[in-house]
């Protein structure tokens, strides 16, 4: 939007974290507080966002994603929340317009309450969002008048005992129009209890200047929290999972309880889906009808196709690779799915199975013990319980071939490179270095050798 801007304050150093992490790169549902907000402000496309950094300006600005539209300024030594935005004024647009200013440790905001203050102000007033606290406690008290119109803001080391016991509170979020914010920024003084430059003292210049000032009260408390410490942190990290959780409810998932699922990304899900109790999704994961999870599950950048059945304790993280499970498949309890899993329809992976890079072809199972990596393995092969694949010889990698209804003897090691071929099978125990043809069977053992008598140790 043309003449939309952003300030974000985030310089910070944010004390009660008691981190040497600048607060902004913590995260919440597993994104820093930052990256949340850009993304949040994006959705209203705007013109320039000024991102005003100063502990930790770098590492800051190397963990965001880059835009054309984002810009950071510095801010050194850190004077108050006016001088911030003084800093970021440079890197604002001329043209007439809106600036909103938000501040960088309120990462839930969402972009329909930031339209409604766009919309609010209209370019020419001055739109708060503050809220009403049970405990305003440490907040800027908002001062109306008789006329119940927004007047000023105090800040509660300046407030007096009566406007202290205001618990409506400026919650740092307002659009401003740009060219008036310049004028008022730039007069702002630091007469106050902390000498510092106040953003909320230009509520009262506003007023003296006749520019109207609406207040817009949210009933959003966890929208406009603000994290100060790892207790905030968290118990906003609590308030925000249970949005995420009831959102997946009302979509008709099946949560054994809402109060124990973790989603640090996005996960989708179609009908009939069933999540035990401690489960976590990480990136992006979509469940297909009627895909049940066990307990305990962690799952990361994966798809799984409609029926299938995670068992509990199973880990599959499919990094940048991602993971693809096909329908009715049945995978652990205890098994390991690595990047580049791809398991096809009816794959059955069981208790303490590797799977890394390697593909599984319709009703192919794994069922015990098994490390798989860089593998093709045919149709209704079964590997036997204790199988691995030798894929790496401490400098290359090499693949393993494995076609068809393959049977695959328990304990085997497949020596890659090497291929066994269609209904093929190897010997318990066998260390298989050459290729097996197709319906042959692969021995690489000592042939067995029993003797008739034997010195049987007895205890002396
Ligand atoms: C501020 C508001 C207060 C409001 C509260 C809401 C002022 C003077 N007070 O108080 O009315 O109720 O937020 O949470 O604005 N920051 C900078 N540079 C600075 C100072 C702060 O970038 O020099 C950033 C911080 O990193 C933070 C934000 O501005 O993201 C708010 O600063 P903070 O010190 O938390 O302000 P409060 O005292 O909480
Ligand atoms: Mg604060």
């Amino acid at each position: 939007m043309s003449g939309l801007n952003f300030v974000i304050m985030a310089a910070g150093l944010g004390t009660r974290m008691k981190s040497s992490k600048p607060k902004v790169l913590h995260k919440l549902g597993g994104v820093p507080m930052l990256e949340r907000l850009l993304q949040t402000v994006q959705q209203l496309q705007p013109q320039c966002i000024a991102v005003v950094t100063g502990y930790g300006a770098d590492q800051v600005q190397a963990a965001m994603p880059k835009a054309d539209n984002i810009h950071y300024a510095l801010q050194t030594p850190q004077l108050g929340t006016g001088h911030a935005v003084k800093q970021a004024l440079p890197l604002l647009p001329d043209s007439e317009g809106i600036t909103l200013i938000l501040n960088g440790d309120g990462p839930l905001i969402e972009a329909s309450t930031l339209q409604a203050l766009v919309k609010e102000s209209a370019g020419n007033k001055l739109a708060l969002l503050t809220v009403k606290l049970a405990n305003p406690h440490g907040y800027g008290r908002i001062i109306r008048s008789p006329e119940n119109q927004v007047v000023g803001i105090v800040e509660e080391k300046d407030a007096t005992d009566p406007q202290r016991q205001i618990q409506e509170v400026n919650t740092g979020v307002m659009a401003v129009p740009t060219a008036k914010l310049r004028a008022w920024i730039n007069s702002l003084k630091n007469e106050n209890a902390q000498q510092e430059y106040y953003l909320t003292d230009i509520i009262a210049m506003a007023v003296a200047d006749g520019v109207e000032v609406c207040g817009v009260v949210t009933a959003d408390e966890v929208q406009v929290a603000g994290v100060n410490s790892p207790a905030q942190l968290a118990a906003l990290e609590r308030a925000y999972q249970k949005r995420l959780a009831e959102k997946l409810m009302e979509a008709g998932v099946r949560l054994a309880d809402p109060v124990r699922i973790d989603i640090r990304g996005e996960l989708l899900c179609e009908r009939d889906v069933e999540i035990d109790v401690n489960c976590v999704f990480e990136g992006k994961v979509s469940l297909g009808e009627g895909v049940t999870i066990g307990a305990h599950c962690v799952l990361r950048n994966a798809v799984v196709a409609a029926g299938t059945k995670i068992e509990a304790f199973t880990h599959m993280d499919g990094q940048e690779q991602g993971i693809s499970v096909g329908e009715n498949a049945r995978i652990g309890p205890f098994s390991r799915l690595r990047p580049g899993a791809t398991l096809a329809a009816d794959v059955h992976v069981g208790n303490f199975v590797e799977v890394k890079n390697a593909t599984l072809a319709k009703g192919a199972k794994a069922n015990h013990l098994s490390y798989i990596g860089d593998a093709t393995i045919g149709e209704k092969s079964n590997i036997g319980a204790g199988t691995i694949t030798a894929n790496y010889d401490g400098v290359n990698k090499y693949h393993t071939t494995i076609g068809a209804e393959v049977r695959v003897g328990s304990s085997t090691v497949l020596v890659a490179p090497v291929t066994l071929g269609d209904k093929s099978g190897t010997a318990a125990g066998s260390a298989i270095t050459e290729d097996v043809p197709a319906g042959g069977l692969g021995l690489g053992r000592a042939r067995q050798l029993n003797k008739a008598k034997w010195n049987r140790p007895e205890k002396s």
